[in-house]
This record gives structure tokens, sequence and C-alpha cells, in this order.
């Protein structure tokens, strides 16, 4: 519910759980009074106070009132250049070469449903589900306004920001910096938890108190990065699972990004979180907009888990679109590991043959089928099948597959180019790549300049030809290498800092056309495992690759990591072989079941290769899967434990929205001799239902499940895998 008092200048957005406030004070300057749990409103700017603060200076209009300072008081959207030293959220520079935002509240707009933002990802509701508010802020001195969209979404607690700028003026200005968020703190005595790591080592908590000063994480790759996500969580020192506020931010955006939060002298703090300045610079001629991606806000007045659950319930019901939305995903087989790029027509059929008589339902061939290539070293940007390993092409090829009982997909790498290759000798100024410069290598290829349309344009002709040639249900859209080198042939000089934005607007409008021209087609993101797996690429790919690690152990740091933020039913997790091919580590096959079955499962292995007594287990796990899909998919997310701190086990659940329903998974770790008697406390049942657990004689009431916790049984192996499923009577 949005509440606006326009004679106060006041703006009160309510969701179910919380409440968020703003003021444009007497100056017309748009202070934030409040964020956290729902109260019943009222002008909370009593909470703003005003003292004369040494080298904090004061706006012209406030004469020698030296108690009022930007720089003390807590902004919507940061100014610079006018007194705020801190974190700016914009930065303009006009053609006189000043470096000066001064922005001031001049009026707002409430309208029914979600704002959109062409072009760009962005979380979606209808009059029913959402409201928008939108504050139009005006530097006059520049001419240059300001509005700022809020999405509100009562029943997920989720509240949506962007910002859009408008040159009003007669002079050319050029934007430097324009967040998507900003939120101010009048404290400062929170704890900031970022997911950090690297390729195959994707999205680890980090949690650190603030200290004074700016602390950030960010991508200059020109993908959200396996190195930080691009989502961040501030919340109170003690904010555990259960207690606690906290208060999620996401970017709905897969290119650079900065999240930055800035403790200051006065025990206030700011977070923004934007498109990362670096090498941004967007020139806005007279009567031109620039519109920032957008950022996703959760507050939980009750610990991560509810923030994570708001987060996932958001996700699921209005940034995945139709016909994915809701629908159920396929179990699948993936070649890659099997057969890496050696591969023929006969070794696929023979790989999906074994895994339909064992259940899968979706056969992905994965990178080597087009020509020239044999390695990771030729062959991108030719997007032609290779006759010699499948003769007669997808047309002879899918219906095998078919004929099995499995649909068909097939992986792609569009925005890559090999220097090996028709396309890259026929145009080598598609790829990014600095005059007077050698090219700089990633994987041994380069990136496609997609901010070009008429490089787009050849890549869908292309593979809309491939796409085309068979029944082709599912594409993984992978990118596996980092943008460096990074200039366009086809913008002049003063106009390459539009680059890095351009190339992600050109990926998302190809996206785009992926799914307006093949609706039902499943695109499965890729960036080497979870190089860009964020909230933006979501919107257009379901599902998401989470980790070319596969190793069920470091499984349960990844997917520990990924589930703050982001839902199972889009963590793309299989089993694979072992030893691992990452790690060498070997587990049981149950083991790897229970832990890939936490995502959109699948193998990629070939399975004519395991045992009969292993064989005996898939077809039960992927029984399994299919029988408790939606209190998988749909459930809520309970982290039982943390797996970074190297207790006797991981054990995570995942429980119907009514209670009735639990399945509650568990691996051990590195076990020790004579081990303790241990229980499971289980979170999220309902305390006055009474369980059944796995359909025996086992009855305990939730209460007890809750806080008595289960008697596990003596589990003495490491990464023993153990499964509870309860459902109440
Ligand atoms: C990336 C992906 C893998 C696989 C290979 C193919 O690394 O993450 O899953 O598709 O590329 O080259």
């Amino acid at each position: 519910m949005i509440v606006c008092d326009k004679k106060e200048g006041l703006f009160t957005l309510h969701t179910r759980n919380t409440t968020y406030q703003m003021k444009a004070d007497s100056y017309r300057v748009l202070l934030h009074t409040y964020y956290g749990a729902r109260i019943v409103g009222g002008d909370l700017s009593y909470l703003v106070r005003y003292t004369d603060r040494g080298f904090s200076p004061n706006p012209s209009e406030v004469g020698h009132n030296r108690d009022y300072s930007l720089d003390t008081l807590p902004q919507e959207y940061s100014t610079c250049g006018v007194g705020d030293f801190r974190i700016p959220s914009i930065d303009l520079e006009l053609e006189d070469g000043s470096r000066i935002a001064d922005l001031r509240y001049t009026g707002f707009e409430v309208k029914k449903g979600k704002y959109s933002l062409e072009g760009l990802p962005a979380f979606f509701g209808d009059e029913e589900q959402a409201e928008t508010l939108v504050l139009f802020l005006e530097d006059t001195a520049a001419q240059v306004g300001v509005e700022l969209y809020y999405g509100v979404f009562e029943q997920c607690d989720l509240i949506t920001r962007a910002a859009r700028i408008t040159n009003r003026g007669g002079h050319p200005v050029r934007l430097r910096r324009a967040t998507s968020l900003c939120l101010d703190f009048q404290r400062a005595d929170l704890d900031l938890i970022t997911f950090d790591g690297g390729h195959v080592i994707e999205r680890c908590p980090t949690r650190t108190p603030l200290r004074q000063g700016v602390q950030s994480v960010g991508s200059v790759r020109g993908t959200s990065s396996h190195q930080h996500n691009p989502f961040v969580v501030l919340c109170d020192h003690d904010a555990n699972e259960d207690y606690g506020l906290c208060y999620g931010a996401a970017m709905v955006y897969s290119g650079n990004f900065e999240a930055a939060v800035e403790r200051s002298q006065f025990e206030s703090s700011r977070l923004v979180m934007g498109i990362n300045p670096y090498h941004f610079c967007w020139p806005l001629n007279p009567g031109e907009s620039f519109t920032t991606p957008e950022a996703a806000l959760v507050c939980s007045t009750c610990g991560l888990a509810r923030m994570t659950h708001q987060f996932h319930r958001a996700i699921r019901e209005h940034l995945i679109r139709d016909p994915y939305h809701g629908a159920r995903r396929p179990v699948l087989i993936n070649n890659w590991e099997a057969t890496e790029f050696h591969f023929d027509a006969d070794m696929l059929v023979s790989i999906a043959k074994e895994a339909a008589s064992l259940g899968a339902e979706l056969f992905v061939m994965d990178d080597g089928w087009f020509t020239n290539r044999d390695s990771d070293l030729s062959g991108l940007g030719d997007w032609v099948v290779d006759q010699n390993k499948l003769p007669g092409g997808l047309e002879a090829l899918v219906p095998r597959i078919n004929d099995l009982g499995l649909r068909f997909g097939m992986w792609i790498e569009p925005e890559m180019v090999s220097e090996d290759s028709q396309l890259y000798r026929d145009h080598p100024d598609w790829a990014l790549r600095a005059p007077g410069r050698a090219q700089t290598r990633g994987r041994s290829q380069l990136v496609l300049d997609f901010s070009r349309k008429e490089v787009r344009d050849h890549i869908y002709q292309v593979l809309k030809e491939v796409l085309s040639s068979a029944n082709v249900t599912y594409i993984k859209w992978d990118m596996n290498r980092s943008l460096s080198d990074v200039w366009s042939a086809g913008l002049p000089a003063n106009r390459q800092g539009e680059v890095f934005h351009r190339y992600m607007l050109g990926v998302y409008e190809l996206l785009e056309r992926f799914r307006r021209d093949y609706p039902d087609l499943l695109i499965e993101g890729c960036s080497g495992g979870g190089g860009r797996f964020d909230t933006g690429m979501l919107y257009y790919t379901p599902q998401i690759w989470c980790s070319d690690n596969t190793d069920a152990i470091d499984r349960l740091r990844i997917q520990y990591g990924t589930s703050f933020c982001y839902p199972a039913s889009t963590m793309g997790a299989h089993v694979s072989a072992v030893p691992n091919g990452q790690t060498g580590r070997c587990v049981s096959m149950e083991t790897r079941g229970i832990v890939a079955m936490s995502g959109t499962f699948g193998y990629e292995m070939d399975l004519n290769e395991t045992t009969p007594e292993e064989k005996e287990i898939i077809v039960r796990q992927i029984e399994k899967y299919k029988a408790y899909y939606d209190l998988i998919q749909r459930g809520d997310y309970y982290r039982l434990t943390d797996p970074f701190e190297d207790g006797p086990y991981t054990a995570w659940a995942h429980v119907s929205e009514d209670r009735r329903e639990a399945l509650v998974s568990l691996v051990t770790g590195t076990m020790h001799a004579a081990p303790p008697f241990r229980v499971l406390r289980i979170k999220g049942l309902d305390p006055s239902f009474c369980y059944r657990v796995n359909d025996g004689e086992e009855v305990y009431p939730g209460d007890v499940l809750m806080q008595a916790g289960y008697p596990l049984p003596m589990l003495k192996d490491d990464y023993q895998p153990f499964q509870l499923h309860l459902k109440a009577e």
C-alpha cells in the first residue's frame, strides 16, 4: 500500500510486514525517514535530527543555519558536490565541466500495477499484486530531472527501485554514475554479508561488521561475476536465521555492478547499488533519458530465513515469466562431463537411451556439436552442425532422441567467437578489441560486440536456422570469459563509456527475441557455471547452471550461499561421475542425488557406466524428485546448519507453504571415532500438527520436532546422506 501526504511531502510504502518512508523537507530535499517493521504510519521525520557539525557545510538557502547540512541528513537519492561527502547516487558532468548534482523534490505519481523498464529485466506485477510510486526530483541549474521509481509488492515484502535521469536543458550532459538504489540508515551497528568466491567456488557468504569508511563489492568483468554476487545483506550484529532485522538487496542486472556501504563519522550508514562507475559514461543530449537497471529490496524483521522466503517467493511469482513461471522443469541428462568435445550421434543416443530407461526427461547435447569444435580453441561463432559427428544434422539426431521419450536440448555460446572461425575471418571488427592493441584471450576466445545490432542479428539468424531444423525445447546459453579490451567499432571515441552497458542491453535484447519467437523454449543460463547468476538473467533464463563444480560436498556450500536469495527452481544441479572432475572426491550416488535434488535436477555422466545397484538408486532418486517436485521447488527453504562451520553435518529442509509436508536432507561431514548421539532440530513445521516420518510407524508432534528434535541414527561415515519425509496426519 502506498500512502502519500501531498501537503506534508510524506510518502509511506507498506508491505505485509514492513514499512518504508520518505519525506520532502521544507527545502524540498528528499529525506529517508524509516525502513523496518510495519508500523501504523505517522510522520517519522522526528527521527531526523539537526546539529552543527564541523566541516559539514550548509546549502545557501539555509543562510547561516549551521545545523542543516546534507552531510548529516539521511538522503533518499544522494547528491554530489553540494555538501554531502558520502557516496553519491549520481555524478553529472555538465558542459561547463562542473560535477554537481543538487536534487530537489518536485512532485509524485501513484499507479496501480508495477512499472516496467524498457529493454531491462524487472519484477512484474499486475494491478492486484503491485503498485508504483514515482517521485520527481530536479536539479534546476543543470535542468536535469530524476524520476525515482518504487514498485511495492505487498505480499512478498518486496520493494523495487530504479531511477530515470532526463536532460531537460539545452546542452549535453554526461552521466558518470547513476545508482539504482540508495538506502540510508541512521545507525551503523550493522553487519554486511556478501556472496563471494570465484570459478567453481561461487557465492560463499562473507560477513563483516561495518567499519568507518566504504566497504564494497562489485564487478568490472562485464558480467555480474563468479567473484561477487550482485546480492548483499545488511543485518543486526546478532541476526541469525530466525532472529534480527535483515535487509537484502539484489541488482536485477547481469553486467558490471557495484554495491557499496559507507559507515559515516556520525554512525550512520548508506548502501548504494547500481552499475559500476568504472568505464561508465553516458552522454545525454537535450531531451534524452537514461534508465538505471532495477534493484530489489526485502526487509525481514525476524532473521535471514524470512528474507530468503520472501525473495524466493518474489522471484518465483514476479520474475520468472510464463510459461516457466510455476511450470515443472524436466529431469535432464547432459553429456558434457561424460564426453566433453569427443562424441558422435551413436554415443549421444546411447547416453540418452540409458538415461531415458532410468526416468530422465530431457537430453542436452553440450559443447562440441558444431563445425571445427574438437577443443575449445576453435569454432565459436560458426553455428553449423558438424556433419562428421552428427551425419544428417539435428534432423537425423533429434527424432532418435525423441523416440526414446526424451525432449531434446542443446548448448550454445552466442556471445563468443574463436579466432579460428569463419565468422572471425569475415568480421574481425565484430570482436571487442581496442585499436592498435593485441587482443586479450580468455579460454582462447574473444567476445563479440553485442552492443552492435548487426552482430546480434547475424547470430540470431544462424542460431535460428539450427533451432528451426529440429524439435529443440531447451538451450543452455553459456558465456565463458570476462570482458576485456572493451572498445566498440560501432561507437565514436566520446561514447565508448556506453559499451559495457550496451553490451548487456544487447544480450537482453537477443534473449528477448528468442523468448518472443520460441515462447516454449526453456533457456538455462550459464557462465562457466555461476558467473552470471543474478536476478537480471533469471528474467530471461528461469534456471541457471549453479557452478561448474559438481562435487556434492563443495556443492553443499555453493548451494547454501546461493539459497540466500535464489530459489531451488533456479539452481541447475546435476549428479556427476566419481572421482569428481574438480576435486577427485568420491561420494556415494545417494549423497550426490540428495544434493542435486535441491535444485533443477539432472545427471551429467554416462549412465551406462554405472553399476546395476547404482541404476536402481538412480531410478528411485528420479521417482522421489518427481514425487516431491512441488515441495522442493515451491516450498520454503530452511538452512538448518551452516556448511562453512565444518560441523558434523550439513542439513536443510523444504517445507510446504501449508506446513503439512517437509523434506529434510542431511549429509555428514568428516566424521570421527566414537561419535555422540545427535538430534536434528527441524524448522518451519506447524507446532500443532503431528508428522508421520517416511510413511512409517514414527509420529512426532511438530513442536517436538522443532524444539526437542529428531533422533538421528548413528551416522558414522564421511559424507553419508540421510533424508526424512514428514507428512502431517
Ligand atoms: C562451460 C560450462 C560447462 C560446459 C562447458 C562447455 O564451462 O559451464 O557446463 O558447458 O562450458 O564448453
